[in-house]
């Protein structure tokens, strides 16, 4: 834009500019002319169109007065020869819209002002230079939409032309509007035929609302004018996360139930202008069962921060959006879980005959006693319930629902589990084990069947044992609860072998067994456990006290036979051990203990421990009997051979000591 101030020579410039430029734009301000002192001048006017298709114009200025009786003349003169002049005259407001075929000189350049005339005085604006024809102002902006995109806020309003325009853009954070205004200075996109204009305006904290005010220019005509400003809008902060939800449910017996979900309110900064809370349920969205009350209307909108709603047994998906003036939250999405699927009925038969008319019916999946959310199949009444069966799966667990709407509240008057078609369980129990504690039961333990293996009802697990050794029995089977993962198998046979198997089984049959090979414990050995009880204690004893004397320097002691502690040296880490608990024992004991035992136990000892050694690996049962007896025996009279010596909790505990390195 050229501002031109001249004294003297103003059509010689104008002409030598003329021939350079083609006269492009231009605004020259012409000293006042005035024809009388008697009033105040009104401000030079603007001639232009809306835009640049419009063929009406609009001229306007002002004048600073009250008075009500003035009128103006408006006149245009074009600036070179050949010259022409236009006038309209006796207007009596501050605007006039003249029509394009008014103005044989629109496409050249005229000086153009206004005069304003009260009473007998008058007096003019000063001149301006124009070319009509392409002046265009644009209307200021209006309804602004406002969004972010992080750091960036969108602007976007109706567009004037197809053509992008010039944009300046204000603003300042409303937080603090003592901040002076920003200003930006962009060019919006190209509209496309929604006529859209947008702009973008970077750099601004998204978590502040701001201020903004928008003007505009063409770039299609060469002499634009800035829009007014629109007027100042203010964009909320960006709502970044989705609201924070809890929820509390309430069942009532009838198959109903309530849901109550409270919300914090959105920060501050992103509830100027106003905040929305939207709903939407799978429950009503599916109009299962009540029928929605709008028919369009998917959502329930709300400014509260809490909403209730009845729904049905079954699973309900909720989704809460926060909206303000510059954009949706993320979702919040609320899984309302359906009733537990477990310690459900089986269903009696699949179709009821009468398909009640405001019914609804859901199948779901079921895994691990949960509905799956993922899997429903809906149906409501009018569909073709028969035809259900075609959409079910084989050897599949559902939770079937039916659900009816009373007085527009939804409830659940049926649940149960379905199959279409049952199978045995395809797996078998895992992690079947079994442990003992007396010679003549098992007790068994497994993991249950993962519900989605079970391919029908399991109605109970069948654990069969059979004698394999000394020789083949039969076939005994007992029948354990589903729930169960443990039993127990009595009247075992000692000291024999069993082939033990486990099974689920359904309605159909048995599936898969796990089994396992079991040993009873022989009822000698466990005698013999005794038995050789406290010669090993008295043994441990002996080497304890030896080690004791030893650091002592007691000399009334016998030298101490060598194998022991070689046999000692053999289990070093184990009778490490044992004399730890062996030395804490006492002192109480051990004068009166060591002449008398001391001798005969450690040779004792040296064959217990051959015998020991020989436990676990020979077959040779003559002589075992012949030491067992022997043992037997000395465990017979424990009490005589070291009465004073041996507390019972001293035996327990060598005992368990014996046990442990066993
Ligand atoms: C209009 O008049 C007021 C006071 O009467 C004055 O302050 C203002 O500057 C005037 N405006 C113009 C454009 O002359
Ligand atoms: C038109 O522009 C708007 C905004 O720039 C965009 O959202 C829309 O998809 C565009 N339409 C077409 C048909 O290109
Ligand atoms: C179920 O019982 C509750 C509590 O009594 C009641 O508010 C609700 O309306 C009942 N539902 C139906 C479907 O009748
Ligand atoms: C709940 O609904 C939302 C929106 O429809 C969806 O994105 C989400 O995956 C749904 N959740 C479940 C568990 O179905
Ligand atoms: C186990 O249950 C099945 C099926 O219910 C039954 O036929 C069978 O007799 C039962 N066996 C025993 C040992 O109770
Ligand atoms: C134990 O019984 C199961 C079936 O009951 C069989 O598959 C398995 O081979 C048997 N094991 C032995 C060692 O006999």
């Amino acid at each position: 834009m050229v501002l031109l101030h001249f004294p003297q020579n103003l059509m010689d410039r104008l002409k030598g500019w003329n021939s350079l430029q083609g006269l492009t734009v231009m605004f020259i301000l012409l000293s006042v002319v005035s024809k009388g002192s008697a009033c105040e001048a009104p401000s030079s006017p603007q001639c232009f169109r809306r835009h640049s298709d419009e063929t009406v114009y609009r001229c306007e200025w002002s004048m600073n007065t009250s008075a009500i009786d003035v009128t103006y003349d408006l006149h245009f003169n074009t600036t070179d020869p050949p010259f022409k002049e236009t006038e309209f005259e006796g207007i009596d407001q501050t605007w006039t819209t003249p029509l394009e075929e008014d103005f044989p000189i629109k496409d050249r350049a005229a000086y153009i002002w206004v005069t304003a005339r009260r009473g007998g005085s008058s007096c003019s604006s000063p001149r301006t230079s124009v070319v009509l024809s392409r002046t265009v102002k644009y209307e200021a902006p209006q309804n602004l939409q406002v969004s972010w995109s992080e750091s960036s806020l969108s602007l976007q309003w109706r567009a004037v032309e197809t053509q992008p325009a010039l944009v300046e853009v204000l603003f300042r954070r409303k937080e603090d509007i003592t901040e002076p205004w920003q200003s930006r200075s962009l060019r919006t996109n190209t509209p496309n035929e929604t006529l859209i204009y947008g702009v973008s305006v970077a750099n601004l904290q998204k978590h502040s609302a701001y201020q903004v005010r928008v003007r505009q220019k063409s770039t299609k005509v060469l002499n634009p004018l800035w829009s007014d400003w629109s007027a100042v809008h203010t964009a909320p902060a960006k709502l970044e996360l989705s609201p924070e939800v809890k929820m509390a449910t309430r069942e009532f017996e009838n198959g109903t139930r309530i849901v109550m979900l409270t919300w914090k309110p959105v920060p501050h900064a992103a509830a100027v202008g106003g905040v929305t809370y939207s709903l939407t349920d799978t429950q009503s969205f599916h109009e299962c069962p009540c029928p929605r009350k709008k028919k369009k209307k998917k959502h329930i909108n709300t400014s509260k921060t809490e909403y209730r709603t009845y729904v049905t047994n079954s699973l309900v998906n909720i989704t809460l959006n926060a909206f303000n003036a510059a954009g949706a939250s993320p979702s919040a999405n609320i899984l309302v879980p359906a009733k537990t699927a477990k310690g459900l009925t089986t269903c009696k038969k699949l179709s009821p005959k009468k398909v009640p008319k405001k019914a609804c019916f859901e199948w779901y999946e079921v895994e691990d006693g949960k509905v799956r959310p993922d899997t429903v199949i809906t149906l409501r009444a009018k569909e073709h319930y028969h035809n259900i069966t075609t959409k079910l799966k084989d050897f599949v667990p559902y939770v079937y629902f039916q659900h009816e709407c009373v007085n527009t509240i939804p409830r659940t008057v049926e649940m149960c589990l379905f199959y279409k078609k049952e199978g045995v369980p395809r797996s078998k129990p895992q992690e079947f084990i079994a442990s003992s504690d007396s010679h003549s039961s098992a007790g068994l333990s497994w993991k249950a069947i993962p519900s989605e293996d079970h391919q029908g009802f399991l109605t109970h697990y069948v654990v069969c044992s059979m004698k394999i050794s000394p020789e083949h029995g039969n076939e005994e089977c007992h029948n354990v609860s589903a729930s169960h993962t443990q039993y127990r198998l009595e009247d075992l046979i000692p000291g024999a072998r069993y082939n033990i198997s486990l099974a689920g089984v359904t309605r159909v049959g048995a599936g898969p067994r796990a089994s396992l090979i079991f040993n009873t414990m022989s009822k000698k050995s466990v005698d013999v456990w005794f038995g050789i009880g406290l010669p090993v204690v008295f043994f441990f004893i002996s080497i304890g006290f030896t080690f004791i004397f030893k650091r002592l320097k007691h000399k009334i002691l016998p030298p101490v036979p060598k194998p022991v502690i070689r046999d000692t040296a053999n289990n070093q880490q184990v009778n490490q051990e044992m004399l730890e608990i062996t030395e804490e024992v006492d002192d109480l004991t051990l004068h009166q203990l060591q002449p008398e035992t001391k001798p005969e136990q450690t040779t004792e000892d040296l064959e217990d421990t051959a015998f020991l050694d020989g436990v676990g690996e020979t077959d040779d049962t003559t002589d075992d009997e012949v030491e067992d007896e022997r043992i037997l025996e000395d465990s017979m009279t424990p009490e005589e051979s070291c009465d004073e010596c041996l507390s019972p909790g001293y035996k327990h505990q060598a005992l368990m000591s014996y046990r442990d390195l066993d």
